[in-house]
């Protein structure tokens, strides 16, 4: 059994992976990260979130679903809350526009390639190869906060996947095919389907996967009072 990792290690060593191998993961692996994960705190100890954990025939089901939903309706946002505010301003505009450019500079991709980058992003919907996929669900009535509180509890589930070997990249790609998700899973209503997340063993070799982030510095955006 590998080492445990320290938290500060699985929180600079976590990347959103994007390339894995087909190498199967248990469900009792998955069982085991997320009977960690559930460990994420929430207001009022709600546990505000609902996992469905996709492999095989079910992640199949899932991929065709959005797949046939997409060669009919490319566009179709069907989430009712969308991802980004309408027009970003900075510096959160500039932040989301590096990192893409920085993601295709690695793996060649000019601007103009317009197919090649609708392509690459296509490999979302396939969990960029990942065995397993996650989807988080949540009651609709619930407020920003809890919504907050399953962002901590998906963060922690990287996290404890990190501490295994196992690679993650959160996806919201999915998140504008949400009815059609939650259809695919036989997710009813009053939950509605949050967003996804690609869980298995990383592709070491693949150039993607290289990518490193870049993070503000601490003066951008912490205040220190009273020190
Ligand atoms: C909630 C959430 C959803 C995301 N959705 C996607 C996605 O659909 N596709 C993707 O390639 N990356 C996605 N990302 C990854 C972000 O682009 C990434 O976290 C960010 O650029 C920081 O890089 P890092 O995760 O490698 O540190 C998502 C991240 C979060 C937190």
């Amino acid at each position: 059994m590998a080492d445990p990792m320290s938290v500060s290690d699985a929180l600079k060593t976590r990347i959103s992976t994007r390339a894995f191998h087909d190498t199967s993961v248990s469900r009792e692996e998955i069982a085991e990260i997320l009977e960690t994960a559930k460990y994420a705190a929430s207001g009022g100890n709600l546990q505000p979130w609902k996992v469905i954990v996709v492999a095989g025939e079910a992640r199949r089901r899932v991929i065709d679903a959005v797949k046939d939903k997409l060669s009919k309706d490319p566009f179709g946002n069907e989430a009712d809350f969308p991802v980004y505010p309408e027009k970003l301003w900075e510096p959160y505009r500039s932040r989301r526009f590096e990192v893409g450019e920085d993601m295709y500079a690695l793996m060649g991709v000019p601007r103009e390639d317009k197919a090649a980058r609708l392509n690459w992003l296509m490999q979302n919907y396939e969990f960029f190869g990942a065995p397993v996929g996650l989807f988080f669900a949540i009651d609709e009535r619930m407020n920003k906060n809890q919504w907050a509180h399953l962002g901590m509890f998906m963060m922690s589930i990287a996290l404890a996947a990190q501490d295994k070997g196992l690679a993650t990249c959160m996806q919201e790609a999915w998140t504008p095919h949400a009815k059609t998700v939650a259809k695919a899973l036989g997710v009813d209503a009053p939950y509605v389907v949050y967003c996804g997340m690609a869980l298995g063993h990383a592709d070491a070799d693949a150039k993607v996967n290289q990518l490193r982030s870049k993070r503000a510095e601490l003066a951008e955006f912490a205040r220190f009072d009273g020190f």
